[in-house]
């Protein structure tokens, strides 16, 4: 099969992933959080669907990922699932509700599974979590992991740049990739890290794995949608391509809406009764 010949699936399961990445087919992975953007979504060849904790900066205009919650989570997720047909939703399990406690995890991961009818959750972590990544993969919930930087943990870091730049931290990466592989994880999320090391766990692990400013030689990109279509505009790392300018086309035909109310130009004729 050629890299650009996607076979037609009808619903991305962790099965069609893991098939795609024996096949060398690219997987293409992107945010969202709310249902009208999930139906436009809905009506492309994306293959996986974040239900992001990034939702806490876009939706919610907090500085960092840490201040959502479970229910927020389980409100953005509900609302993605209804429009999603064919791609894998995932949902970011929330700062404070798996880290070092694994019964809490498993009872925060079954509520997702429960109250949002998603397909999988997302940790970020390696060997500090394991113990609540078991728990929650021995009760069939399919589990992403996360490494690199790790948004949940800014305050450790005190900063957002690339990540595993120094030999330890990458091979404690490389560890981390492993065990989360052996543990039973479907997929791994790197976020922020030098290219090659992103090609070395690519090819280190079996399960697919997906990048964010992680380079090319990876078995798929995630974006966060808001990024990509310009959105939001002040935040502009390296690896971050803007695919539209959507916040001028919105402010203009809000500010056009506004212009037409104020000179009596809206409604006309034809939109009154
Ligand atoms: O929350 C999020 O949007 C993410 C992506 C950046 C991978 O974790």
């Amino acid at each position: 099969m050629s890299e650009n010949r996607k076979p037609k699936v009808k619903k991305v399961t962790t099965h069609v992933l893991q098939e795609m990445k024996l096949h060398g087919i690219k997987i293409a992975m992107i945010t969202a959080y709310d249902y009208s953007m999930a139906r436009i979504i809905d009506a492309t060849d994306i293959d996986i669907v974040l239900v992001g904790d990034s939702a806490s900066n876009v939706m919610a205009g907090n500085e960092s990922t840490l201040p959502i919650t479970l229910d927020q989570m389980i409100y953005h997720a509900s609302s993605v699932v209804k429009a999603i047909n064919r791609a894998l939703v995932v949902v970011d399990m929330p700062f404070g509700t798996y880290q070092g406690n694994s019964k809490n995890a498993l009872c925060s991961a079954i509520r997702i599974m429960k109250e949002t009818g998603a397909h999988a959750v997302k940790m970020e972590g390696g060997v500090e979590i394991l113990e609540s990544v078991g728990r929650i993969l021995s009760a069939g919930i399919p589990i992403m992991g996360h490494l690199g930087l790790m948004p949940q943990s800014i305050h450790k870091y005190g900063t957002y740049v690339v990540r595993a730049t120094e030999d330890e931290e990458a091979e404690k990466l490389l560890k981390d990739a492993s065990l989360l592989e052996e543990a039973g994880c479907f997929s791994i999320v790197l976020e922020k890290i030098p290219a090659k090391l992103a090609a070395r766990v690519a090819a280190a692990v079996r399960i697919p794995v997906i990048g964010i400013g992680a380079g090319l030689h990876v078995d798929g990109q995630v974006l966060v949608l808001h990024d990509m279509l310009g959105i939001i505009q002040d935040f502009s790392p390296r690896f971050l391509r803007r695919y539209h300018n959507l916040y001028e086309e919105i402010k203009g035909a809000v500010q056009h809406y506004s212009e037409d109310v104020k000179n009596k130009n809206f409604p006309n004729e034809r939109e009154q009764y």
